[in-house]
């Protein structure tokens, strides 16, 4: 497995790869969630290659940039067990070098959900991973459908602006008790990681409902609501239940709906979802 930071190393051992180039990209820290996507992105393609970039730009100034976790050593024991060619992991000078200008914005599907609550967040995803696309020049990549609005506002970009990438998406693997793996997970403490079952299980209480024919977009978001707010250790920031791809709140779900939530778990802010009406 190659390891590389500077971009011209990159362009370099790119050149190398033939065939098929598939692209994971990640924040680091990496957990089986990441790896799902490493597996998957080899199943497509002739070579993987991994990103580890903590990017700043999509943190905001309350968030967790400079605590965020980090273990590079073990990383990159897991991504070369896992098969990875290559490995890319700029600094923040290669990334943003000093005058940098260019970022890429998108409307209407960065007003609702994470990106309403983290202004700028998608500004910052959608631009480093234009610009991972830009460097790696991947045939696919493919990103976990934890982040559902990230995957959403990928999709849209590449549709947008006639990126030759063709975007996979990998499910949620969670832990055995139903909790998304999470880079975040680290920082709950023992009765916290209890309570953090409740994201899951509000999703499925709700899925229950709409499986015995509940239609209605408030009812759904109730029940997730209320289930929430009976965790006395969660604190709820939003509930969802809303189109798909557009990301706009339902009042009547018709065929499909993605259901998802933020809930603050003592210090850590969560999130998961759900596709309901998924075949
Ligand atoms: P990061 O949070 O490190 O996640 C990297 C990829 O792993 C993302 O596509 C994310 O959706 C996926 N992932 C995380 N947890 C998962 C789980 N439990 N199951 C399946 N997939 C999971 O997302 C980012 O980094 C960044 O925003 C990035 C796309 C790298 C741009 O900076």
């Amino acid at each position: 497995m190659k390891i590389v930071e500077s971009l011209q190393e990159l362009r370099q051992a790119r050149a190398q790869l033939a065939g098929k180039v598939g692209l994971v990209p990640t924040m680091g820290f990496l957990h089986e969630g990441h790896l799902s996507l490493v597996e998957i992105a080899g199943q497509h393609s002739d070579h993987v290659v991994a990103s580890i970039f903590v990017n700043p730009s999509q943190f905001g100034p309350n968030e967790d940039l400079d605590a965020y976790p980090r273990d590079i050593p073990k990383d990159l024991e897991m991504l070369e067990a896992a098969g990875v060619a290559l490995v890319w992991m700029p600094t923040a000078e290669v990334m943003y070098p000093a005058h940098y200008q260019s970022w890429i914005d998108l409307d209407e599907i960065t007003q609702y959900l994470e990106g309403a609550k983290r202004p700028g967040h998608f500004r910052g995803v959608a631009t480093v991973v234009a610009k991972l696309f830009n460097a790696v020049q991947p045939d696919l990549a493919v990103f976990g459908q934890k982040d559902a609005q990230q995957v959403a506002v990928i999709k849209q970009m590449v549709r947008d602006l006639n990126m030759p990438v063709e975007v996979l998406v990998g499910p949620i693997i969670r832990e055995a008790d139903g909790l998304a793996k999470s880079s975040r997970n680290v920082y709950l403490k023992d009765d916290e990681r209890m309570a953090a079952r409740v994201l899951n299980r509000s999703l499925l209480k709700a899925e229950t409902a709409f499986k015995a024919g509940e239609r209605n977009g408030d009812a759904i978001r109730e029940i997730m609501r209320k289930h929430i707010e009976d965790e006395s250790l969660a604190r709820l920031e939003y509930v969802s239940c809303a189109h798909e791809q557009l990301l706009h709140e339902l009042n009547e779900v018709e065929e499909k709906a993605l259901l998802s939530m933020a809930v603050f778990v003592g210090k850590t802010r969560l999130i998961d979802n759900l596709l309901l009406g998924k075949e």
